[in-house]
C-alpha cells in the first residue's frame, strides 16, 4: 500500500502570477540532515531532465547535493536508489513524455519498495498536475517545485523518516540562492544562470508562472562563477536567463546585460554565449559589446514566434514584424557575419493561412541559420488557452510541415556554402551514431562530425568541412 501523502504547500497559478512579492539573497548554501546522509551514503541517484537549460542547471545543483551526501550517479534509471524527474511544462508533449516515464517507474517500486521517486521542475508548479500524480501515481514519494530545490535534503529526510509521501511546491520564489553545490554535466562547457524567472507573460506561455518573477543575480556572484570556471579550464560558458537582455533591470544598481557580458568576456574564457534574447530589450549597447569581443560568439538566438504583427500582438510579444526586422538590421549593420536562430510557434489560436505565410516571408527576409519550430500547445491558466480556436489540428500540422520545408530551403544553402572552409570546433564527444567520429559545434553553433582521437574532447580544433547535410556537417581535422 502506498504511504500517506502530506501536503505542505500547493502551487496556485494566481499567486504565481503576482509580481509584488519581494525576495532576498541567501548565501547560506545547502545543509544536509545527518540522518539522511547516513541513510543515503553509498546509494545511487539518477536525474532525468526534460526541458530547457534552466532545468539542466538545476540538475547540476541537485547532483551536487547528492554527491555531497556521498552518493554516486547510477548508469541508468532502473538501477538508481533515488530517481528525480526534473520536468518541463512548456508544451503538452513535454508533459506526456514525463507521464510516460512516471508510469514506467512503477515497476521498479514493485521490485524494490525502498527506492525513492521524486518529481520536480516546471510541470509540478501546476495544481492539476499535483492532483493527477498524487491520486493516480502513488509510487511517487516526493513532489517539489522550482523554488525550493535547496530544501531537497530536508524534504527527502522527512519522506524517509516518516515514511510518507510529501508534496511541497511553493507558488512564488522567496530567495535567490547562492553558494549552491554543483556537479557539472560537462568539464569544458557550462551554463551560468544570470537571472531566474520571466516577467514578459507572453499570452501562450507557462514559464512566468512556473519560474516566477524575473530576478537577477548580483553581477559579482556571476563574475565569481565565471572566473572559477575559467580557472578550471572551461572552454565555453553560456549565460542563461529566459530573457537575458532584461538582466539587471530589477537590481536598480546600474547593472545591465551589456555591462555583464563585457565583464564576462574580459575574464577570457574562449567562448561566451548567452540564451535567450527577447527582441524587446535588445539595445545597441548589447550589440556593440558582442561586436567588440572575439570570444563572444557571433550567434544570437532571437525568437520571433510569428511573422504576423497581428498574431504578435495577440501573443503579447511587444514588437511587430517591422520592429523585429529593424532589430535584425541593427544587429547586422554592426556584426555583418552574425548567425541568427529563432523559435517559431505555428497555429496560434485563429491564425489565418495568410498570417502563417507572413511568418514564412519573415523567415526568408531574415535568412535564419537555424530555427526551432513548434505547434501551439494550449497551457492551462494562460490567457491564450481561453481563446476559442478555429484552426484544426490537421491544418496546424500542414502549416508546421510547410514551415519546416521553407526553413530548410533557407538553411541548407547556407550549410552548403560552408563546404571547403575551415572552422573552429569545440569537441563535445564521440558521435552518437559512430563511435569513431567526434562531434562538436562551430562558433556559430553548427554541428560537425569528423574523425579524430578521443583526447581531443573538450578542446577547440580546426575542422575543414567536406560535406553538408540538413542538420549537420562532415569534416576533417586540420593540423595547425
Ligand atoms: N524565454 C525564451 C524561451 C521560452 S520557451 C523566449 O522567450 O524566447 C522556448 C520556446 O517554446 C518559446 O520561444 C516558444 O517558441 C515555445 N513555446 C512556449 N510556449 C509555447 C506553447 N504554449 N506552445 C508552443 N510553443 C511554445
Ligand atoms: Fe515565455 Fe515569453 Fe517569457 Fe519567453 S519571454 S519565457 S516566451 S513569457
Ligand atoms: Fe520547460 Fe520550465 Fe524550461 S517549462 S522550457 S523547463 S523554464
Amino acid at each position: 500500500m502506498a504511504n500517506k501523502c502530506e501536503f505542505r504547500e500547493l502551487p496556485d497559478l494566481s499567486l504565481a502570477r503576482n509580481r509584488t512579492q519581494s525576495f532576498s539573497f541567501n548565501y547560506d548554501g545547502v545543509t544536509y540532515p545527518e540522518s539522511l546522509v547516513r541513510y543515503l551514503k553509498g546509494k545511487t541517484y539518477f536525474i532525468h531532465t526534460y526541458g530547457c537549460q534552466a532545468n539542466y542547471r538545476d540538475e547540476e545543483v541537485m547532483a551536487g547535493m547528492f554527491e555531497n551526501m556521498g552518493m554516486k550517479r547510477a548508469s541508468e534509471v532502473g538501477l538508481a536508489d533515488v530517481v528525480v524527474l526534473n520536468t518541463c511544462a512548456v508544451r503538452e508533449n513535454a508533459e506526456q513524455k514525463v507521464f510516460g516515464m512516471i508510469g514506467e517507474l512503477k515497476k521498479y517500486k514493485i521490485t524494490d519498495n525502498s527506492r525513492l521517486f521524486c518529481v520536480c521542475g516546471c510541470m509540478v508548479q501546476q495544481e492539476h498536475i499535483i492532483k493527477l500524480i498524487t491520486e493516480k501515481y502513488r509510487h511517487i514519494d516526493l513532489i517539489f517545485g522550482t523554488h525550493n530545490i535547496t530544501k531537497l535534503p530536508q524534504m527527502l529526510d522527512e519522506v524517509v523518516r516518516k515514511r510518507i509521501r510529501l508534496v511541497d511546491v511553493e507558488s512564488a520564489p522567496k530567495e535567490i540562492d547562492e553558494n549552491l553545490p554543483s556537479k557539472r554535466l560537462s568539464s569544458f562547457k557550462a551554463f551560468i544562470n544570470i537571472s531566474y524567472g520571466c516577467d514578459k507573460f507572453c499570452t501562450y506561455c507557462i514559464v512566468p508562472y512556473t519560474r516566477g518573477k524575473e530576478r537577477s543575480r548580483l553581477m559579482k556572484d556571476i563574475l565569481a562563477e565565471a572566473q572559477e570556471l575559467k580557472d578550471l579550464g572551461y572552454q565555453e560558458v553560456t549565460l542563461l536567463g529566459q530573457n537575458v537582455n532584461a538582466y539587471g533591470k530589477d537590481l536598480k544598481d546600474g547593472s545591465t546585460f551589456a555591462k555583464l557580458l563585457e565583464e564576462v568576456a574580459k575574464i577570457g574564457i574562449p567562448r561566451v554565449r548567452f540564451l535567450t534574447s527577447h527582441p524587446w530589450d535588445f539595445t545597441q549597447e548589447i550589440v556593440d559589446v558582442i561586436a567588440k569581443y572575439d570570444n563572444i560568439m557571433k550567434y544570437i538566438h532571437l525568437p520571433v514566434q510569428s511573422g504576423s504583427s497581428e498574431i504578435l500582438r495577440l501573443m503579447g510579444r511587444r514588437y511587430d514584424a517591422k520592429k523585429y526586422l529593424e532589430l535584425v538590421d541593427m544587429i547586422r549593420a554592426k556584426i555583418p557575419d552574425v548567425a541568427l536562430s529563432t523559435d517559431i510557434i505555428v497555429g496560434f489560436p485563429n491564425e489565418t493561412y495568410e498570417q502563417f505565410l507572413e511568418t514564412v516571408e519573415l523567415c526568408k527576409k531574415v535568412q535564419y541559420d537555424s530555427a526551432f519550430t513548434f505547434i501551439y500547445s494550449p497551457r492551462n491558466g494562460t490567457p491564450a488557452a481561453k481563446i476559442k480556436d478555429n484552426v484544426s489540428n490537421k491544418d496546424k500540422l500542414l502549416r508546421f510541415r510547410e514551415l519546416v520545408k521553407a526553413l530548410e530551403e533557407i538553411i541548407i544553402p547556407k550549410s552548403n556554402a560552408m563546404v571547403g572552409q575551415t572552422y573552429k570546433v569545440l569537441v563535445e564527444g564521440t558521435s552518437e551514431k559512430n563511435a569513431e567520429m567526434l562531434s562538436g559545434y562551430t562558433e556559430k553553433n553548427k554541428l560537425v562530425h569528423f574523425k579524430g582521437d578521443k583526447n581531443l574532447i573538450g578542446k577547440i580544433v580546426n575542422v575543414k568541412i567536406l560535406e553538408s547535410h540538413t542538420y549537420s556537417l562532415i569534416g576533417e581535422l586540420v593540423n595547425e
